[in-house]
């Protein structure tokens, strides 16, 4: 019965090694699936005969209790992005200043998470994630259930090996398949899907999901005498890991740029998602004279695809109304993984938008997302109309209070003209409290909706009524005494705000957050601002006749005066106390351009920037005045020299930020 055990393991062993790392199976699923049932009956029966590289294994079944913290031996960091071909070569003539002659490496991104594994005497002893990079979390039981990790190597050593967990695309596809079967929450995207699953518990629930890993780093590759990156792969490889297959050497920028485009359109046909190019120097020696920053290697970087296309249909088209009575019609979508995100709503903006496209319900359309910003439907595909489409027809009547709609003159727009129009008061409020506004933080937009149909939110001013309820709030379904103070104390909070919050969150037509900016500068108090004549109104500068019309007429509603001395009656400052635009001659009126990566995400020095009275462009041009640099800046970079433009680093930045 031992033999027989003993064997099963080596013809299981192989089974794998066979599937995963040749990616030539001998086996079918079903007899892989027959030995390892005969394999568990034999353990289940001799629990001591039980051997810790047993494949039964991989159907989970350890539960722990907690996520245990290991510190890494070599921090596992991060890497550098570049975005185009200019960033490209900016990276490859940094190497150059240093290094001759080189190779590099290239690398599909897999979108997932990285690991570390630790293999003891050729044993798999260890799985953990990479945390903050120093510090991460224990996940043994999880990795110990995913086939394409060996629990034993082909040589007894002792080593540490890093790589990407990830969820092919068909695995993600039938869980979230049985996830809305289930009615189950779906995951948004392969990669969330695996973190999920690695973070669990119960080993049973990663084992069923199916997840798969890619080995592509060797931290100590000196304690094997190593010298190249491509030799730590083959070496791994031949250890019994997974590389990828697709990775190649490349001696030159041609060859790379080659290698880059052969991706950017092939990835789609990949199994997995990608999304990039990791580029690494080949030569370990070179690796190390180029070295690191705290957070990133030098000698690697990633190369990230730019924004794509994604078909699907368009199942219908639904119509919402935001605070001004602005009607919507939205398109609800097939779901569709764009650039890591799954798409199954976006806004078509306004009747013209979809008369000029031609977009029907029931067509197949085209989806482009670039970075953050909100989908769009490009196009429509003509060719895969089948006749059963349905013509688009703007709706006449307000969804939610039925009044009739009104397309007013030169504008696209319908509006629902009630005042009383329940959506407008909802959308209104939530507008009040949003972080560019009030900034009143807790109040999520079901919170507001629901307060607003129990009756305790009507109009702007009740929020500052709300403490009168709080014992009737308290008691209410998911809330407790912590989180109804919090709210409470935001709302108080917020009554010391500027006046240009004020007059953002209050919502008047046209008039945005640059807009309330100028105004609260301009008039300091908002009783100057009542008075302000349309002539006063329109010669400020950056404001046009439309936005000053909008602004007056504001001021002229009975109802809109009482809410600003209702408002005023609840001490809520009505005084522009500069707090928030701080005349800083660094910034103000000036024209800033940033590139390359910051430590922070660009939109935080963007609306710094802003907030200063800075405007933030994309290129540079002689009317550019700073040019803000981070690591791996590029043509940018080179551009505002040439203009001899101002050039700051974030340390620049943030001492320009102390005046
Ligand atoms: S190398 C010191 N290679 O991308 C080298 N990383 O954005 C560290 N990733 O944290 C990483 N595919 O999780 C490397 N072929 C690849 C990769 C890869 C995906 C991930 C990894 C890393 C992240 C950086």
């Amino acid at each position: 019965m031992e033999q027989r055990y003993n064997e099963l393991i080596e013809i299981l062993k192989k089974a794998n090694y066979e599937y995963y790392v040749l990616d030539n199976p001998t086996i079918t699923d079903q007899e892989y699936d027959k030995y390892l049932r005969e394999l568990i009956n034999i353990e289940e029966e001799n629990p001591s005969i039980k051997r810790a590289d047993s494949p039964s294994l991989r159907v989970g079944g350890e539960v722990i209790d907690s996520f245990k913290k290991i510190v890494h031996e070599k921090p596992m960091l991060s890497l550098s992005n570049v975005f185009n071909e200019d960033e490209i070569r900016g990276f490859d003539s940094r190497i150059n200043k240093e290094i001759k002659s080189y190779e590099y490496v290239c690398e599909p991104k897999i979108d997932g998470l990285s690991v570390s594994l630790l293999y003891e005497d050729g044993v798999l002893v260890r799985g953990a994630t990479r945390g903050d990079g120093v510090t991460g979390e224990d996940i043994t039981h999880n990795v110990k259930t995913i086939k394409s990790i060996p629990l034993t190597l082909n040589k007894n050593i002792s080593i540490e090996v890093r790589g990407e967990i990830y969820m092919s695309k068909d695995a993600f596809n039938k869980l979230n398949i049985t996830r809305e079967l289930n009615g189950e929450e779906l995951f948004a995207n392969p990669r969330n899907a695996a973190a999920g699953s690695v973070r669990q518990l119960d080993s049973k629930i990663a084992s069923s999901r199916n997840l798969d890993c890619f080995i592509y780093h060797l931290p100590n590759p000196e304690e094997y005498g190593i010298h190249t990156h491509y030799e730590a792969l083959e070496f791994m490889k031949g250890l019994g890991f997974v590389v990828n297959k697709n990775i190649k050497r490349v001696k030159n920028i041609k060859e790379m740029l080659e290698y880059i485009e052969y991706w950017t359109e092939h990835r789609r046909d990949l199994p997995y998602e990608i999304d990039g190019i990791v580029i690494k120097l080949n030569n370990l020696s070179d690796q190390e004279r180029v070295g690191f920053t705290t957070k990133y290697p030098k000698w690697a970087t990633a190369y990230k695809f730019p924004a794509t296309l994604a078909l699907t249909k368009l199942k219908d088209i639904v119509f919402s109304v935001g605070r001004t009575g602005q009607v919507t019609p939205n398109a609800i979508l097939e779901p569709v993984i764009l650039m890591g995100s799954t798409i199954s709503k976006t806004t078509l903006h306004n009747e013209d938008y979809v008369l000029e496209r031609d977009i029907k319900i029931g067509d197949t359309v085209a989806i482009k997302k670039a970075g953050d910003v909100i989908p769009e439907v490009v196009h429509v595909v003509t060719e895969r109309r089948t006749g059963e489409e349905k013509d688009f027809a703007m709706i006449l009547e307000c969804p939610i209070c039925g009044s009739t709609l009104v397309r007013k003159e030169n504008e696209a727009a319908y509006y629902c003209m009630n005042p009383l129009c329940d959506a407008k008061h909802i959308e209104g409020l939530i507008h009040y409290t949003s972080r560019d506004a009030m900034n009143i933080e807790g109040f999520g937009d079901r919170i507001i909706e629901d307060f607003y149909n129990m009756g305790y939110l009507k109009t702007i001013s009740d929020f500052y009524t709300l403490d009168t309820y709080k014992k009737e709030l308290m008691e209410l379904e998911g809330f407790g005494e912590k989180s109804i103070n919090n709210l409470l104390d935001s709302i108080a909070s917020s009554k010391k705000n500027s006046l240009e919050r004020v007059i953002f969150g209050l919502g008047i037509r046209q008039v945005g957050k640059k807009t309330a900016k100028i105004l609260a500068k301009e008039y300091k108090n908002i009783d100057n601002l009542i008075d302000a004549s349309l002539e006063d109104l329109t010669n400020i500068k950056d404001i046009g006749e439309i936005i000053a019309k909008s602004i007056y007429e504001y001021f002229r509603n009975g109802d809109n005066l009482k809410l600003i001395n209702e408002l005023k009656s609840f001490d809520v400052n009505m005084t522009y106390t500069g707090s928030d635009i701080k005349d800083n001659p660094n910034f103000s009126n000036k024209t800033f351009v940033i590139t390359g990566t910051l430590s922070k995400p660009r939109e935080e020095f963007v609306s710094i920037i802003e907030s200063l009275g800075g405007n933030v462009s994309t290129s540079v041009s002689k009317k550019t005045n700073v040019v803000l640099v981070g690591l791996n800046a590029g043509s940018k970079e080179q551009k505002a020299r040439e203009l001899n433009i101002e050039i700051w680093n974030e340390k620049d930045f943030e001492n320009a930020l102390n005046v």
